[in-house]
Parts: C-alpha cells; structure tokens; sequence
C-alpha cells in the first residue's frame, strides 16, 4: 500500500439524497474517505445503510447530490454522461451479488465481453480472458457455459471479467451474497490473493462480519454515515490460521477423525498439526454447546 501517492478514490463530503414523492431520504451523510493504491477497504453495515449506493455512487452509476467523488484526482462530478460510462469502461471494475453472466456464451467470451466494446482484436480479447480465468482457478473450464458451473465458479468468471479492463479498482458488492459459506470462503481467498499477490486495489461490501479480517480497513457504515474506521494489520499467517480453524471447525463438526489424514494431505498440511487444530475447534464447539 502506498500511502503518499495520489489516492484511487477520494470522497469529500458526499452526500447522497433520493427524493421519493415529498420525502427526502438521506441515503449517504456527509462521507469522507480515501483508499490508497493497493489497499484493501471492506465497507460494512447492516442492509439499508448505503453500501450499495456508495458503491454506485464511486462506479459513477449514481451522481451525488452533493460533494466530491475523485479517482486517481479526477473529479468525476464534472464528467458528461458518455465520460461517465468511459471512466467505467476503462477505470472501474465491478463484481455485484447476482454473477450477471450471459447464459448463451462460454465462460471465455463472457470474460472478453467488455474488450469487444472497446475495440479489441478478437485474438487479444480471447488470450487476456484465458489468462484472467487461469488467475482464477478456471483454466480448464474455458469451453464450458456458466450453467455448467457452480455458483462460485460462476463468481469466478464474473470476478475475471471484472479484471479483464485491467481496472484501477475493483469495487465488489456483496459477491459472496449468492453462493454457501464454503464458497463464500473461497471467493473472499480470490479477492484476497488479487490484492496480496497481484496488488489489485478492491474495495469490497459485506454485511457479514466473518469477513472483516480479510481488509486493511474495515470502514462501518451505519444509516448513511461511516461511524468507525479500523485499520487492521493482518499478517498472510493469521489470514491462513482463520482459513484453517474454520476449516478446522467444519470439519470437526462433520467428519470422523480417521477421514482427516486424507483431508490433511488434500490441504498439504501436516496432518498432526491439522489433527491439533480439529481437536482446538472440537473444544471450542464443545465449549459453545455447554454454554447455551
Ligand atoms: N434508487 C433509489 N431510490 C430511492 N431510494 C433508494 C434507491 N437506492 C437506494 N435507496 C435507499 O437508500 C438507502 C440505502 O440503500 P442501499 O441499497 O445503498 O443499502 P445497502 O447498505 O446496500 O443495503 P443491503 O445490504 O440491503 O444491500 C435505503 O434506504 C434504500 O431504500
Ligand atoms: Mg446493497
């Protein structure tokens, strides 16, 4: 993360009101905030509090009302209608709850779609959405159309075309909205790989607090305003550590133990150290179960 750089997204006093007959609704108060190049901000609060309209109104889907809204120094309040759909086109890349992936095209053309309206050559469109769906994790899938995947694959795909402008940022809200815990869990390792591994600057909405861990900050919203900023530093171990006690817990829940030599070797873990970290979630579990 660099912090004496120019920030990506840079918000000053926004505000955000939709006028619904003669009621005013204050959908975002006053919002302030910045998120630097490579970080990874996760926007969190209950339903109804403004995450999604903040999302749209930095994608530039939704004018403020009021304030300033800067990528990387633009002020995008000052930008027409087709400037707006260009800075989205080729700055913004977005991954939304539902995968929103045509049903009719293989997962390699789903990824390249956004290239063909900016007028790339066939062959390069086609070559950047293999390398984008190896990225993650679905180099063998190319030919396959997305009712032939699971919905984590399907979020896959969807978080793959994001990319595929090679955006300045990628805003995501509520991706693991649609899948199961397990899956979710999968998601949150892609976008935290991105970040990690190929510095991708994400800016990412959840109402789950399980996720929390995965960001550099974690903004709380409540009722239009941002009531907490926590900067968190989490080491790549404690990262993995959470990943495997959870896993950890799942499995003491549903497996015997002589199944998880196997589960062990799966996850290339040592299988005595997994063992140790089964039996720490048993006891947990055991714990919460006297309790209530
Ligand atoms: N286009 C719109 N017209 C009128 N009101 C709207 C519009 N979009 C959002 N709102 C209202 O603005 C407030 C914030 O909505 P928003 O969708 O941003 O919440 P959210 O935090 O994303 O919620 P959720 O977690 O349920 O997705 C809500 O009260 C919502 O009803
Ligand atoms: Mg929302």
């Amino acid at each position: 993360m660099t912090r004496n750089s120019t920030p990506v997204i840079e918000l000053k006093n926004v505000t955000k009101e939709f006028f619904l007959g003669k009621n005013v609704l204050h959908a975002l108060k006053n919002i302030d905030f910045s998120v630097h190049p490579g970080e990874y901000v996760i926007l969190f609060g209950p339903s109804g509090c403004g995450k999604s309209t903040l999302l749209n109104v930095i994608a530039g889907l939704e004018p403020p009302t009021k304030g300033v809204v800067r990528i990387r120094g633009e002020d995008l309040t000052h930008l027409s209608m087709s400037q707006l759909a260009r800075h989205r086109r080729e700055k913004i890349g977005i991954v939304f709850q539902q995968f929103n992936l045509l049903k009719t095209m293989n997962i390699v053309n789903n990824v390249a779609l956004p290239e063909l309206f900016r007028g790339v050559r066939r062959s390069t469109r086609q070559h950047r959405a293999k390398e984008l769906l190896r990225e993650v994790g679905l180099g063998e899938y190319y030919s396959h159309r997305p009712a032939e995947l699971s919905g984590g694959q399907q979020q896959r795909v969807a978080i793959a075309r994001a990319l595929v402008n090679n955006p300045w940022i990628l805003l995501a809200d509520e991706p693991t909205g649609n899948v199961d815990s397990a899956t979710a869990e999968e998601i949150m390792a892609i976008f935290h790989d991105l970040n990690r591994k190929s510095k991708r600057t994400i800016l990412l909405v959840t109402h789950n607090p399980d996720y929390l861990h995965y960001g550099d900050r974690v903004l709380y919203m409540r009722d239009g305003e941002i009531i907490k900023s926590i900067e968190q530093q989490r080491s790549e171990k404690e990262i993995q550590d959470v990943r495997l006690t959870r896993e950890a817990r799942k499995l003491a829940r549903e497996s015997r133990r002589s199944e998880l030599d196997a589960q062990a070797r799966a996850l290339h873990i040592n299988p005595k150290e997994f063992h140790q970290e089964v039996d720490l979630a048993r006891e947990i579990l055991m714990r919460k179960r006297t309790k209530k």
